[in-house]
């Protein structure tokens, strides 16, 4: 697929890109206004909309040109390797994210009532003691790479208990996602099929025996969802889920052990973790373009005569930092900002998303007061991709903490905070966790 009018098209691949994504945008901002032309992989264009008013007039659908149906665009794209990457976060499938009207309705409302179920003081224990367990892992080193040793297992751990899994079987879905999110298409491939085979099983397993679970609250809403649409109900969560989570715990310690605002409150409480992670929502967006939309018909946007089936990209990294839309001071609510997204669409889990993301922040912060980064910040590496603005490394040091020292440690303590300690359950079973669902009794 070509679009005629892009001769100037923006990069969102390259190391320019990934070094420093907000000068793109700046310089897009300036040359084309609320929408830009870019391109995602080579050859494969998009309209990047970069002012917040566009954004939400996007997000709200104000004029009904919007779809989240990718397969109109998908059947335009030509047969090459930028296609194949694109298509790997844009494909369509069945389920909430790449539906429209009454199909969405249906799926979001399990994805809604479901999420619902997980009570949140049981959440927090949960991420309590997924935190707990890790830091032991690292505390006694005295230095850590954040990123691969704490904010990316976080979610997969606890993603894999809500399901309705023991936590010793978490490595396995573990290795399944980062092999597939390798460059290496042989580690890709069988990252997926391994990823599959845990989903499948999983839902195997709770066809045949349902627990207080995630899966079996999917399985059985009334909403009524084939096996097929569980599995993509699954795939979804975790993928929509995974990502996004790990780089917003990751961007928002980055944050907090490289501000003075935020190093003092570790200690004497001058900004605090929400603040943090409202900030990272706002500047930092981890869902930073992944806001996929497709034009129903032709629509002059805000300036830009867009033609029908054309992929249009929200982004919600651009238009939180657009210059009038930036607040002077931060503000305990982060400003407003779209760091969910906004509309339809908004992200049904973001109370979960926020209450894991603090407990485990804070979780660190509380054990490892003295964090600091071992590289200044401007130097920290960046995962590349147009969509998730994700720290490839966070490399931190502190002073040690033992088992065997007294005082509170990771060791000691497995209760909801360092303060008050209780006895370790470690390893949880998904059942210490659940609730029944109205509809299951
Ligand atoms: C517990 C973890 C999470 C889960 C299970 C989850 C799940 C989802 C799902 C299922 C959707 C699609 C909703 C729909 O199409 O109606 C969604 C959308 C979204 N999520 Fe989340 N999410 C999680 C965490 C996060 C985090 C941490 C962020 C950002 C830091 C985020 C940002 C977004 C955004 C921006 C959208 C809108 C995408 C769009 O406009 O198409 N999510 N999320």
């Amino acid at each position: 697929m070509t679009l005629r009018y892009l001769p100037d098209a923006g990069k969102l691949y390259g190391p320019e890109f990934t070094n420093d994504p907000q000068a793109v945008y700046a310089r897009l901002r300036e040359r084309h206004g609320a929408v830009a032309p870019v391109e995602i992989a080579p050859g494969i264009q998009a309209h990047l909309v970069i002012s917040y008013q566009a954004a939400l007039d996007v997000l709200t659908n104000a004029d009904g040109a919007w779809s989240k149906d990718s397969r109109p665009w998908q059947v335009r794209l030509p047969d090459t390797p930028g296609a194949a990457a694109a298509l790997g976060m844009l494909a369509h499938r069945d389920n909430v994210l790449f539906s429209d009207g009454a199909d969405h309705a249906r799926y979001r409302r399990v994805v809604i009532d479901c999420y619902s179920m997980i009570q949140p003081h049981k959440l927090r224990d949960m991420v309590i003691e997924v935190s707990d367990s890790l830091i032991r892992g690292f505390a006694a080193k005295g230095s850590a790479d954040l990123v691969h040793e704490f904010a990316r297992p976080i979610p997969l751990r606890v993603f894999n208990l809500l399901l309705g899994r023991p936590d010793s079987d978490s490595a396995a879905l573990i290795s399944a996602l980062y092999d597939m999110m390798e460059a290496d298409p042989e580690a890709g491939a069988r990252g997926s099929e391994n990823y599959y085979r845990y989903i499948i099983e999983l839902i195997e397993s709770k066809y045949a025996s349902r627990g207080d679970d995630l899966t079996s609250w999917f399985i059985d809403h009334p909403a009524g969802l084939t096996q097929q649409e569980a599995i993509e109900a699954l795939v979804v969560t975790l993928a929509a889920g995974f990502d996004p989570m790990a780089s917003l715990i990751s961007n928002t310690i980055s944050r907090m052990v490289s501000d003075d605002r935020y190093y003092s409150s570790l200690t004497n409480g001058a900004l605090s973790t929400y603040d943090a992670l409202m900030e990272a929502l706002r500047a930092e967006p981890a869902m930073a373009n992944y806001g996929p939309y497709f034009t129903t018909r032709a629509v002059d946007f805000h300036g830009t005569w867009i033609q029908p089936a054309e992929l249009v990209l929200v982004s919600y990294a651009a238009a939180n930092t657009e210059p009038t839309h930036v607040p002077d001071e931060l503000r305990s609510d982060g400003g407003s900002y779209l760091g969910f997204g906004a509309g339809a669409h908004r992200c049904p889990a973001s109370d979960p998303a926020t209450l894991i993301a603090m407990t485990a922040i804070e979780r660190l912060t509380s054990y490892l007061s003295d964090l600091e980064l071992d590289v200044p910040r401007e130097e920290l590496e960046w995962r590349p991709g147009p969509f998730i603005r994700s720290l490839a490394t966070l490399p931190v040091s502190f002073t040690p903490i033992r088992p065997d020292q007294p005082g509170e440690s990771p060791w000691s303590a497995q209760s909801a905070s360092p303060s008050t300690p209780s006895e370790p359950t470690f390893p949880a079973s998904p059942a210490d966790y659940a609730t029944s669902a109205p509809w299951s009794s």
